[in-house]
């Protein structure tokens, strides 16, 4: 084989594993750049993980045959070791060699590469590596294999020179942008430029890949350069991944009706983060197949649930078909993607698809499930469900502070108070017994809320205090923040005194066992309080009826389960990151009651109590860490 003498930007290491796989398969080209250099560099940090080659086959055995097109235009826009271009390019020359029966001439597969196969990486390195691999490629499937002397592997670098790009894919203009706009920066890809011969179809047939996954935090000065371009104005949002504006630029650089297959992380399907990719992937795009890898092992070094999905430029209400691997599976995907060990596959309506802005991959069994919930008994019909105390303020915060010329401290205790606060107040017997322990959202938990409270709370009532004179020091401390508690409505119309609390609910309520909940949550949080508690305006209370037979503990558990987030999740209002469970939600939070006449519902209802009963999951698990340190 004639060697191509060119500028390398690689490490001679790398020029010696390219000579050393000369003889060899393309792909472990890629294999052992990404091996032998990028584990030395750290190249991780520009979001190169190399995909399994089960997996590059699946996505471009998948997205190839259904594009009608004889030659597609193929476009990796974050090639790496081009994995995914080499099986496009085997894929395509096999094509051929079927329909033709024969072997391919030099001029066929040059013309393969030159018409259909596209790629573009940041990292120079694995660019030149794919461009010698595809190379080998061509040669590989020449037609006279004892011929080590044809220009083929010349001719073939000297094509994916224009075609296999170092550079940004998407910081420079795509076809469909404005013909004025302008790179911002040097590294940026201008793709009508670069191939203009796509622009007359409208763009590539098909893209492909594995896109980076930068989490926003960790890459936030890559997307703050992507922000300054007409795509990052277009997509970007706070919480995004990067990945995400390659589905975008896939987009803009597809043809309309083409394909774009991909696999991801599964985070973006729940993430509010991804409200803009999901509305284009629902509003513009046909999401045709969504292989949902579940926690199945992909990558040796990434973990987390993946997918594959591809998706068609072009609007459609056609059923999604949702390829399945069970949850629990946490082996290597490569059998269910294969085929040898069967995966579950449901037809899923665009609209339950995409219900509430989020991807809903259970979205059929979900429905399902939603709709059996129906039947149950809404929480309202078991208990009171109420909010926390207004106490109007419970400390002075920069908005009342700058209303009163700033004469106080920001975050200053009015009516709730932290214990050094209360120490500082120097209490009789009597005044103490005016306070009470007030938790605040730091101090609920999943099940449980703390023992000790992290403020107290000053509960002045028309009951508790009639007359401020009986309690001199709370007066004291009241007195200076009298002006605000005197504009408060229930004061001004007569039915409080100054040094009231606004609202301060039934006292039986705080006194009572109950279930209290945060209203704004990342995800629903319950919490069992035995002891008498005392909770803000924000947290929402249910005291069960007297009558009740259900333990406290059943129903939080209940209230705390997935089949229950679920629901919260379909009925609460989506708010920023989490949701926002009012009262009026929660009333109507379903719950079975238990039948204590039937053997398994006792059963259940007893394993249930018993897991969550105080303190039983943390004193369950000390038990088990113990053990497994070997302390007694
Ligand atoms: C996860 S790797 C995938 C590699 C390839 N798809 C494969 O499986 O062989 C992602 C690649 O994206 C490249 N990359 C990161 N940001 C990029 C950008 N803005 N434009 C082009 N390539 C980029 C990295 O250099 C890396 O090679």
């Amino acid at each position: 084989m004639a060697r191509r003498t060119q500028r390398s930007v690689l490490p001679s290491s790398t020029r010696d594993f390219l000579r050393d796989y000369a003889a060899q398969e393309p792909s472990l080209l890629g294999r052992s750049y990404e091996q032998n250099v990028l584990a030395d560099e750290n190249k991780t940090s520009v979001g190169a993980v190399y995909t399994p080659l089960y997996i590059v086959d699946y996505i471009v055995e998948n997205t190839l045959r259904r594009t009608e097109i004889p030659s597609p235009a193929i476009l990796d826009p974050a090639c790496g070791g081009g994995y995914f271009l080499l099986a496009s390019y085997q894929w395509l020359i096999d094509r051929q060699v079927e329909t033709k029966r024969r072997r391919l001439s030099d001029t066929e597969l040059l013309s393969i590469l030159r018409d259909s196969i596209f790629g573009a990486d940041i990292d120079a390195g694995a660019v030149e590596i794919t461009q010698h691999a595809l190379a080998l490629m061509a040669f590989q499937n020449r037609t006279d294999t004892s011929n080590q002397n044809t220009p083929l592997f010349d001719q073939a670098l000297n094509e994916l020179s224009k075609t296999i790009i170092v550079g940004n894919s998407l910081t420079g203009p795509a076809f469909t942008s404005a013909k004025n706009s302008r790179p911002v920066d040097a590294n940026a890809i201008n793709w009508p430029i670069r191939h203009p011969q796509l622009l007359d179809r409208g763009g590539f047939d098909v893209v492909i890949g594995n896109p980076p996954y930068c989490r926003e935090l960790d890459f936030g000065e890559q997307l703050e350069q992507i922000a300054r371009t007409a795509l990052g104005k277009a997509y970007r949002s706070p919480r995004m991944d990067l990945w995400y504006y390659f589905v975008h630029r896939g987009r803009e650089l597809l043809r309309p009706d083409g394909l774009l297959s991909f696999i991801v992380n599964s985070y973006w399907t729940s993430s509010t983060g991804a409200a803009k990719l999901i509305a284009t992937m629902r509003d513009s795009m046909a999401m045709e197949e969504v292989v949902d890898l579940g926690r199945a092992k992909v990558f040796d070094k990434v973990s987390g649930p993946h997918m594959i999905f591809r998706l068609r430029n072009q609007h459609s209400t056609s059923k999604i078909a949702v390829k399945r691997i069970p949850e629990s599976v946490r082996e290597s995907a490569e059998a269910f993607v294969v085929g040898t060990k069967t995966v579950d596959t449901e037809l899923v309506d665009p609209a339950t698809f995409y219900r509430g802005g989020k991807v809903r991959l259970r979205g059929n069994s979900e429905a399902r499930q939603l709709q059996h919930l129906e039947q149950f008994t809404p929480l309202e019909n078991l208990g009171q469900v109420r909010q926390g105390i207004a106490e109007n303020p419970a400390s002075i915060n920069a908005r009342t502070n700058q209303r009163f010329d700033n004469r106080w401290q920001v975050g200053e205790g009015v009516f709730v108070l932290t214990k050094d606060e209360v120490a500082a107040l120097s209490l009789t017997n009597s005044e103490r017994e005016l306070l009470r322990p007030y938790h605040t959202l730091s101090d609920i938990d999943c099940y449980r809320v703390a023992k000790e409270p992290s403020k107290y709370l000053i509960y002045s009532t028309r009951e508790t205090c009639p007359d401020i004179e009986a309690f001199p020091n709370i007066k004291r401390h009241l007195e200076p923040f009298k002006e605000i508690m005197q504009a408060r409505r229930e004061t001004s119309n007569g039915n409080n005194q100054w040094w009231h609390l606004h609202w301060p609910r039934d006292e039986a309520i705080w006194r009572s066992p109950k279930i209290i909940c945060p209203q704004m949550v990342a995800q629903p949080t319950f919490a069992a309080s035995l002891e008498p508690c005392y909770v803000p305006f924000s947290v929402n209370v249910f005291v069960p009826e007297d009558t009740s037979r259900e333990n406290l503990y059943f129903i939080t558990a209940i209230l705390n389960s997935s089949l229950l987030r679920t629901w919260f999740e379909h009925h609460a209002k989506q708010r920023g990151v989490g949701l926002e469970i009012n009262g009026h939600v929660l009333k109507q939070a379903p719950v079975r009651e238990v039948d204590h006449n039937t053997p398994r519902d006792v059963r259940l209802y007893k394993e249930i109590v018993d897991l969550t009963g105080d303190c039983k999951i943390e004193s369950r698990i000390d038990k088990l860490v113990s053990e497994f340190y070997k302390v007694n």
